[in-house]
């Protein structure tokens, strides 16, 4: 029996309840929507609006079912979630459960409900990106002494520390942490009491649920609060950019890995091979969470649009923000789970890094600015040094094993000291400005990551 039967001569057929049922994926919201229900009765209880032994009838009802379902009590059988818990309560209780739904709608109930949802769900999500930054910032310690190559249109551009690099992800994912907890607290406002769209005629007290259930605020307009979405949207948001950046280091892993540059490894447990090449050791893994960047993304732009056109004030379209939500939410934390481990296990070849980040004439910008240390202006400096790869190119020879006639030949400023001036180690090294690539840079890197991160999980 349907909770809003009575209006109705025919039950719905069984197609068009099928269509419209959402139990089967807002069954993940029953516990929150308990919690929300006790506050609810309790609140009733103690403004007189429910005597307190029916209040007190209702809670206990609410826990025992709680406890059936964690027991194994199928979730089955209801439209909604709401209607479940009702249904369950009134065979329980009888008539006092009838009495929960006084001075509520399941319009204010759904939106309450997922509020309290995504609130945990932050929480989740900041607690797996501390993880991963905690994975990183060992990285970057561990490898501070290794140089990488650096690169900008994927072609190598000058040597870096390889610390530097672990360190760059950490501010990502450091920025995405951050943005979660104002998610966090932009959405900490409770709906409860704005009823269907209108508010109540009831003398209720707002304040007593808001203490019960932990909210900040209250809302202030109850059209807006039913109708209100907006905090699913920015956690998707949030969760999209959170894999664009792990989307971005897979891309790093899988070319990093790959016979071509050879830098990293990632370990046997954590590969695939081929059903056909037997010689196939595949980066399955990262190249799976590069893939599911996009349905991510894809949850984002369902969301946005399905709020675009609604109407003021509760609309059914809205139901949709379930499936997109809990499939956005487990995308995010069982990728952001696996690229901790993977990057726990992943071992480095600092030989081949060092052997690399020296090719290419990297070191190149390093000659330019010994000539303008010299007194050289930079563009001329630039133009000399162009000229000088250009002749290593034609010569078939390196930067670091010029002569220095050689250098001489296209500016008179190189001294005796080029020759042991410009390395890849020094080049790396030289990079000592505040966020730069030198060792003693990545270092006060490392710490300002970690007092940053500290700062943001102790306000939690
Ligand atoms: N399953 C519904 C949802 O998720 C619950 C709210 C139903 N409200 C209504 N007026 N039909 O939005």
């Amino acid at each position: 029996m349907k909770l809003w039967q009575g209006r109705f001569e025919k039950p719905i057929s069984a197609d068009a309840d099928a269509f419209n049922e959402s139990l089967s994926f807002d069954k993940k919201l029953l516990d929150v929507d308990i919690d929300a229900s006790i506050a609810h009765a309790t609140m009733l209880g103690e403004c007189g609006i429910l005597t307190k032994e029916e209040a007190a009838l209702i809670c206990k009802g609410l826990n025992d079912i709680r406890a059936d379902v964690a027991g194994g009590l199928a979730v089955a059988g209801a439209e909604d979630v709401h209607s479940f818990v009702e249904g369950e309560l009134v065979a329980r209780i009888g008539d006092t459960g009838k009495k929960l739904h006084t001075a509520r709608s399941r319009n204010d109930q759904v939106a309450t409900d997922m509020r309290l949802y995504v609130r945990k769900s932050v929480k989740a999500a900041t607690s797996a990106l501390k993880e991963l930054i905690e994975v990183l910032l060992l990285r970057a310690k561990e490898s501070a002494r290794y140089v990488m190559p650096g690169f900008t249109h994927l072609r190598k551009a000058q040597p870096i520390g390889c610390g530097q690099y672990f360190c760059a992800y950490c501010e990502m994912f450091l920025r995405d942490l951050e943005r979660f907890e104002a998610c966090g607290k932009r959405l900490n406002v409770m709906p409860l009491g704005s009823a269907a769209l209108a508010g109540t005629s009831y003398p209720i007290d707002r304040e007593i649920t808001q203490r019960l259930l932990g909210f900040d605020e209250i809302s202030q307009n109850s059209l807006d609060a039913v109708s209100d979405r907006d905090f699913v949207a920015e956690y998707l948001f949030c969760a999209s950019l959170t894999m664009a950046h792990l989307s971005r280091l897979c891309e790093d892993t899988i070319l990093y890995t790959s016979d071509e540059f050879g830098y990293w490894t990632i370990p046997d447990e954590y590969s695939t091979g081929s059903s056909i090449m037997p010689q196939k050791k595949n980066p399955d893994l990262p190249e799976l969470v590069r893939g599911k960047t996009g349905r991510v993304y894809g949850h984002l732009m369902g969301i946005l649009t399905m709020i675009k056109g609604l109407p003021l004030a509760y609309n059914k379209d809205m139901q949709e923000d379930k499936e997109a939500f809990f499939d956005a939410e487990y995308t995010l934390l069982s990728c952001l789970s696996i690229y901790a481990a993977l990057m726990q296990k992943i071992t480095l070849d600092p030989n081949a890094m060092f052997e690399a980040a020296g090719a290419g004439f990297s070191t190149a910008t390093d000659v330019a600015d010994y000539l303008a240390k010299k007194g050289v202006p930079f563009r001329d400096a630039h133009a000399a040094t162009g000229k000088l790869v250009r002749y290593c190119l034609e010569k078939d020879k390196k930067l670091t094993t010029l002569s220095l006639e050689e250098f001489r030949t296209v500016s008179d400023a190189f001294e005796e000291d080029i020759l042991t001036a410009v390395t890849t180690r020094a080049s790396a090294e030289g990079r000592n400005s505040v966020g730069g690539s030198s060792r003693e840079a990545v270092k006060k890197g490392i710490a300002s990551v970690r007092r940053r991160l500290k700062k943001l999980t102790s306000e939690e």
